[in-house]
């Protein structure tokens, strides 16, 4: 009997020869943690007993500009500020596709602020800046896939902002519901590896655990042949990476992820956040895509 190998193991089904990855040049925002540290708790991540080193987030920070200036990537920087501390995670900024700017209306008091600071920034560099009647928290729960928007509700965003996205960039929308606490955003989730119309469905890599089972039946049926990762990479936030079809910056510990990408014939670049994960962010946090 013959062994039909996409079958038997279809989250290693394609081989690397078969795939051939065009990286495509980003445009990105990002905010320097010169004010980071835990001062209150928004998610199991963060506990303000315990000390951070804003110096070390700074540099591990660089580290990750430094990467994706390598990559050829066009990294513009939003101005810190002082007493918010979250603001280096820019991907909760808002979400931008088309030159739109939905802007960000976020869950607790501690981060609002952050909202209009992020709105601004779309004003002043020439984006139509759509302000949020509903609470979201920006890329950190859309991700754009294709031609659909993946949003992410359960702990941050509502699920009303999913409509709200929706009509304002006329694409749709498919809601996903998270359970566990400590994947509370989309992008600590699921992770974009080739967002491509042109793929298809695109590519993605995901937790299952991190999704109710209605959710879970929709991402099974929509990216049969997605990287699952384990709950040992997913554990020090693996899965908020960040991708431009080729190069996938992931955190450098989530060792099984990078293997898993290599054999898909992506080239992963490990970085370590470790200070900025006392805050509960990773890579993808700290980095918003501008799609004009
Ligand atoms: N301390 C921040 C919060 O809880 C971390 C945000 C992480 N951002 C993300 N896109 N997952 O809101």
């Amino acid at each position: 009997m013959s062994l039909d190998v996409a079958s038997a193991t279809p989250n290693e089904s394609v081989a690397p020869a078969a795939v051939t990855r065009t990286p495509v040049k980003r445009t990105i925002l990002m905010c320097k943690p010169e004010f980071f540290t835990v001062v209150y708790r928004i998610n199991p991540w963060m506990d303000p007993a315990l000390p951070t080193d804003t110096s070390l987030a700074v540099a591990q920070w660089q580290t990750l500009y430094d990467t994706y200036i390598g990559l050829g990537f066009d990294v513009h920087l939003i101005d810190p500020i002082d007493g918010l501390p979250d603001m280096v995670y820019a991907a909760n900024g808002g979400f931008v596709i088309d030159g739109i700017a939905y802007g960000a209306k976020f869950t607790y008091p501690q981060r609002e602020p952050e909202g209009p600071a992020y709105m601004d920034w779309f004003g002043a560099n020439d984006f139509d800046v759509r302000e949020p009647v509903e609470i979201n928290e920006g890329e950190g729960d859309f991700l754009l896939v294709g031609d659909v928007i993946l949003a992410g509700t359960g702990f941050r965003s509502a699920s009303n902002s999913h409509e709200e996205a929706s009509a304002i960039y006329g694409r749709p929308v498919i809601t996903l519901t998270l359970v566990n606490p400590s994947f509370y955003h989309l992008d600590t989730a699921i992770a974009v590896l080739d967002a491509s119309p042109t793929s298809g469905n695109g590519e993605i890599a995901y937790l299952p655990s991190a999704f109710d089972e209605p959710s879970l039946a929709v991402l099974r049926e929509r990216y049969p042949d997605a990287i699952i990762v384990t709950e040992e990479d997913a554990a020090i936030l693996g899965l908020n990476s960040y991708s431009d079809g080729f190069n996938v910056v992931i955190a450098a510990k989530a060792k099984d992820f990078e293997r898993q990408l290599r054999a898909r014939g992506f080239n992963p670049i490990g970085v370590d956040l470790s200070e900025l994960l006392l805050g509960g962010g990773g890579v993808k946090c700290c980095t918003l895509e501008l799609r004009r």
